[in-house]
C-alpha cells in the first residue's frame, strides 16, 4: 500500500523515476511472459476476510511444501487456483483503460465458492487490478501495439495434509505486456477437434477458472500443434457431439443473421469477452443463441470465430474433425471483424463506451 500511495501522488507513469515506456520491442510482442516492476499480494486472515494487500517489487513467492495449491490444486484465478485474466489498454492520450475488471472479480467469486475458498470483495479485486496497472504503467504498450495482461491468482497457501480446504489463502496479481496470443498473429486459426480428451465433465469445475482445467489439456494442445494446428476444440464428454470450447477461448458460429455459441451450462467458461460479444452482437441486430451446438453444424456455418481476453476475437480458417476438414471463407467484412472492431474500439477508447464497461485510471 505504501508503494501504491506513492505512485498515486505522482501521476504520469514515471513515479519511480524511470522512463515513460519500458525498454521493450513493442512491435514484436507475443504472449510470452515478461516480468514487470510490481506485483500485488493480499492474504486472507483467520476470519476468512482479506486483509489490506500491498504492492511490492515483482519477485518469487515463498510457499509451504504442504500449501493447498501444490497438493490439491486449491487455487483459482479468475478468472482466471483460480486465475483470472484482464487487460489494461493505453489510450491515444496515454491514459489507461481497464475493461470490465468487475466481471473478473465476480467470476473469481464463483470459482472460489466452487473450490471452497474465501475470495476478495469485488472492490478489493478491482482496486488491486488498478494498483497493478498503474504501478506497471511503463509496461503498458503504446496505443495499438498490445496490452498489459493482468493475471490475478487466488490460492490455498496454508498447509494441508488430509484432503480439505487450506487454513490460509493468498491473492496475487502480476502483469506482463502482451501482443497476439497465437503465433499466427491475426491470421485465421486452424482448429483440431479432439476426440480422446475432454476439457471438462458434467458436475466438474469447467465453468470456473480453476487452474485444474488447464494442465489436463496440454497433451491435446501439444499433439495438435505438432500437426500444425493453432489450438484444440473440445466436445462434451457425455455425448461426444456438442461443442464446448477451445483450450484458450470460447467459440461462436455464424449462419446468416444468427450467431450461436455453446450455452454456459457448467462445463464451459463464461468468458468476459464471450458475454461482451453476445451483447454487442445483439445491439448490432444479430439474433444470438446460447444453446447446444452439434459438431455437424460446423460443416455448414458461414463463419466461425473464437473469443477470449487473451485471444480477442479471432476468425477460424479451418476445422479438422475425424478425416474431414472444413474451410471457411475469410471475408474482409466478416461478422467477427465487425464485432472485433466495436469491442476493440470500446476497449481502447476509440468508440464511446455507452455501457460503462471501461474504467479510466
Ligand atoms: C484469458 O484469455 O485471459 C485466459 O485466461 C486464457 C489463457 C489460456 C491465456
Amino acid at each position: 500500500s505504501h508503494v501504491f500511495g506513492f505512485l498515486l501522488l505522482l501521476p504520469g507513469g514515471s513515479a519511480n523515476g524511470e522512463d515513460e515506456h519500458a525498454n521493450v520491442d513493442w512491435d514484436n510482442l507475443g504472449f510470452g511472459f515478461m516480468p514487470t516492476d510490481y506485483m500485488y499480494t493480499m492474504k486472507c486472515s483467520k476470519d476468512g476476510s482479506f486483509e489490506q494487500g500491498q504492492l511490492s517489487r515483482y519477485g518469487n513467492v515463498e510457499l509451504s511444501p504442504s500449501a493447498g495449491v501444490l497438493n490439491y490444486g486449491q487455487a483459482s484465478s479468475h478468472l482466471q487456483g483460480l486465475y483470472e485474466g484482464t487487460k489494461a489498454y493505453r489510450k491515444e492520450d496515454g491514459r489507461l483503460l481497464l475493461f470490465r475488471p468487475d466481471q473478473n472479480a465476480i467470476r473469481m467469486k464463483m470459482g472460489a465458492d466452487r473450490l471452497c475458498m474465501p475470495c476478495p470483495s469485488i472492490d478489493q479485486f478491482v482496486d488491486a487490478v488498478k494498483g497493478v496497472a498503474l504501478a506497471n504503467k511503463r509496461w503498458v504498450p503504446p496505443s495499438g501495439k498490445g496490452t498489459l495482461y493482468i493475471r490475478p491468482l487466488l490460492m490455498g497457501s496454508g498447509p494441508v495434509l488430509g484432503l480439505g480446504p487450506a487454513p490460509e489463502y493468498t491473492f496475487l496479481i502480476y502483469a506482463s505486456p502482451v501482443g497476439n496470443y497465437f503465433k499466427e498473429g491475426l491470421a485465421p486459426l486452424n482448429l483440431y477437434i479432439e476426440e480422446e480428451f475432454h476439457r471438462a465433465s458434467r458436475g466438474g469445475a469447467g465453468g470456473v477458472k480453476s487452474i485444474t482445467n488447464y494442465a489436463p489439456v496440454l497433451k491435446a494442445i501439444a499433439r495438435a500443434k505438432s500437426r500444425g494446428f493453432s489450438d484444440v476444440l473440445y466436445l462434451d464428454s457425455v455425448n461426444k457431439r456438442y461443442l464446448e470450447e477451445v483450450s484458450s477461448c470460447n467459440i461462436f458460429l455464424v449462419k446468416g443473421n444468427v450467431i450461436s455459441t455453446p450455452a454456459a451450462n457448467g462445463t464451459i467458461l463464461q468468458g468476459v469477452t464471450r458475454r461482451s460479444v453476445i451483447e454487442i452482437a445483439g445491439d448490432h441486430g444479430y439474433q444470438v443463441e446460447e444453446r447446444a451446438i452439434s459438431v455437424d453444424e460446423l460443416m455448414d456455418a458461414d463463419e466461425v470465430f473464437c473469443t477470449g481476453t487473451a485471444v480477442g476475437v479471432a476468425p477460424v480458417g479451418n476445422i479438422t474433425y475425424q478425416d474431414r476438414r472444413v474451410e471457411y471463407k475469410i471475408r474482409a467484412e466478416s461478422v467477427s471483424q465487425e464485432l472485433y472492431s466495436v469491442l476493440e474500439g470500446i476497449k481502447r477508447g476509440l468508440i464511446e463506451d455507452k455501457k460503462g464497461w471501461t474504467i479510466e485510471i
